[in-house]
């Protein structure tokens, strides 16, 4: 989005600044913000470490300009990381286990993506296994690994975290937001606790997801069909820190599917199922403050809409429960 009075010189200038919008279904007294990622060029929230990740490997010569870029990822960052390495003049190859988002596949590979696909069974760890490989056999390629580099977190520390900051001032009694990686989370959250002490932080996975684990709770492992969020291995994504986390919510396939349908029928926001897992969280936290159950510096909630949900027609996104879930 960005400012639209003045021209901007590349795709690039355009990612971030993006709208932070009132929910209606929400306690009057404690208001629920989503700061809204479908207006990046990329149509996720992933542009906004695309871009930065990428421009600072540059700067620090892990990569040079006509060089590789291999990252193991289900979509999302993939669109993102080949906006940006295109305009930085760099070769974007994209590993993807199979069973996600046919669209997302489609829009890499218009964006000059190569897309390399391996099994679902393999999972995340098993794309990164085959990104590594692929980059040992290329001259000049770097891995920038979203799971692992603390510049994705600084991408969020950066942008998204001001950006609010910019929006609401100290007026902020909880972030809550998806985790898949951890560095949207993390990276809010750590920009908005300097200005807000005792901020209550909230991740959100999807029912079936293991990351409850991390802060001891009991979580039973399942298949689960919400998007960009969850894991079946928590050791995996090392930029979420359990100290920085208040609370872990778990939220259903059905919930989030209800939720983003609602989102689109009642609100006008064409978000994905992380968008419904984070709104159904978000709500519940604001109505647990509003009912005085729960302590936060201030009465206002701030959550995170990923990304588009036009990006799941081919999934059944929109429609019955049933249809999604691949039973109708
Ligand atoms: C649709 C969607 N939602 C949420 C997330 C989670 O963001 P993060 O990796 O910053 O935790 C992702 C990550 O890929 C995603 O694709």
């Amino acid at each position: 989005m960005t400012a639209h009075d003045t021209p901007a010189a590349s795709v690039l200038e355009t990612i971030g600044e993006t709208p932070l919008v009132e929910l209606d279904a929400a306690p009057q007294s404690v208001p629920v913000y989503a700061k809204v990622e479908t207006f990046n060029p990329g149509g996720s929230v992933k542009d906004r470490i695309g871009k930065h990740i990428l421009q600072r490997l540059l700067e620090r010569g892990e990569v040079s300009s006509g060089g590789t870029v291999v990252e193991p990822t289900a979509g999302n960052t993939g669109i993102g990381m080949a906006i940006a390495a295109r305009q930085l003049d760099l070769q974007p190859v994209f590993v993807v286990p199979d069973g996600f988002s046919e669209e997302k596949e489609r829009l890499m590979a218009a964006l000059g993506a190569e897309v390399v696909n391996v099994s679902g069974e393999a999972g995340m760890s098993g794309a990164t296994n085959r990104a590594r490989e692929i980059a040992a056999q290329r001259e000049d390629a770097v891995v920038p690994q979203q799971f692992a580099t603390p510049l994705n977190a600084e991408a969020h520390y950066e942008t998204t975290g001001q950006e609010i900051l910019d929006a609401l001032g100290e007026e902020i009694g909880a972030v809550v937001a998806g985790v898949g990686s951890g560095g949207t989370l993390m990276g809010i959250a750590r920009a908005v606790s300097e200005r807000v002490p005792g901020v209550r932080v909230v991740a959100v996975e999807p029912e079936g997801s293991t990351f409850g684990t991390l802060l001891g709770e009991a979580r039973e492992e399942a298949d689960y069909k919400t998007e960009g969020i969850g894991t079946h291995d928590p050791d995996v994504a090392e930029l979420l820190d359990p100290d920085a986390i208040d609370e872990i919510v778990a939220v259903s396939d059905r919930e989030a599917h209800a939720e983003l349908n609602r989102l689109a029928a009642e609100e006008g926001h064409l978000v994905g199922s992380s968008a419904g897992a984070a709104s159904v969280a978000a709500r519940e936290t604001a109505e647990r403050i509003a009912e005085g159950d729960l302590d936060a510096p201030a009465e206002t909630v701030v959550t995170v809409f990923p990304d588009s949900g036009e990006r799941y027609l081919s999934k059944n996104i929109y429609g019955s429960f049933e249809a999604w879930e691949g039973k109708a």
